[in-house]
């Protein structure tokens, strides 16, 4: 069991960066945004030119890249900084480009290798919670906490929506709807670390709760869970 470690996981726009920072916030741990190291990659391919279907220089990109997150520097709604050798990404990596290109990338073994090993040895520092699609069951199955966020497809699409908008930019409902439809179904069907439950992970679905019930609601859990593991320990 790693101390102190939450996983969470979930489709696209299921709430999972706004219920993975609220609870690292509230419990002072770090929150780590796996999806971030995926979108870094390709966002890298396609500045170096490499067409996203070749796996064998996507494969080689993603070993040779550095990709760092940090503590936020600027205050414009980010949660973290992301560095891709060295330069400030955290916004270029949200474009519809990388949207786009992304579930394809991150079906590559070889990349999925690279990105969880790093991962890994994030969260074997304990005092994370940890977002993503395979947190839970492949990158730290020993958690001591494991959460899967659902949401139907039109909910997702309509918050990724709002959060476009709201950034300004000019965006179309049926085509994010679309485009959710079509990574949940890349991401739910390849053959490596599948977007699945943990088959001891708690489900919530955020459809019914809003998403700060869900910060409420998991918060209280964790404490119950953590408290439980110490006393059975002693
Ligand atoms: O925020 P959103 O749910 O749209 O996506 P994300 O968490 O930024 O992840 C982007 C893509 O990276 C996903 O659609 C997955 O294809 C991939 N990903 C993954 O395969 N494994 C992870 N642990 C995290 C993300």
């Amino acid at each position: 069991m790693i101390p102190e470690s939450i996983a969470i996981d979930g489709p696209a726009a299921s709430g999972k960066s706004t219920v993975g920072g609220g609870l690292a916030l509230r419990l002072g741990f770090f929150y780590f945004d796996t999806g971030v190291m995926y979108r870094a990659v390709t966002l890298a391919s396609l500045r170096h030119g490499i067409p996203v279907t070749d796996e064998k220089q996507v494969s080689r990109l993603a070993a040779q890249v550095a990709i760092d997150v940090q503590p936020p520097t600027v205050d414009d709604g980010r949660q973290y900084n992301v560095l891709l050798d060295g330069e400030d990404v955290t916004w270029a990596i949200r474009s519809a480009e990388v949207d786009a290109d992304v579930s394809r990338v991150a079906a590559y073994p070889e990349v999925r290798a690279v990105l969880t090993e790093a991962q890994r040895r994030i969260g074997q520092r304990g005092k994370v919670v940890m977002v993503g699609r395979d947190i839970g069951t492949i990158v730290l199955p020993d958690a001591e906490m494991k959460v899967f966020l659902r949401a139907s497809a039109e909910e997702r699409a309509r918050r990724r929506y709002l959060e476009l908008i709201n950034r300004g930019k000019q965006v179309d409902y049926k085509a994010i709807l679309e485009a959710v439809h079509r990574r949940d179904a890349i991401d739910s069907s390849r053959e490596v670390a599948p977007l699945r439950p943990a088959a001891d992970a708690i489900i919530v679905d955020t459809d019914r709760i809003g998403i700060q019930g869900v910060v409420d609601y998991l918060e209280a859990l964790y404490k119950q869970i953590h408290v439980r593991g110490a006393t059975e320990t002693v």
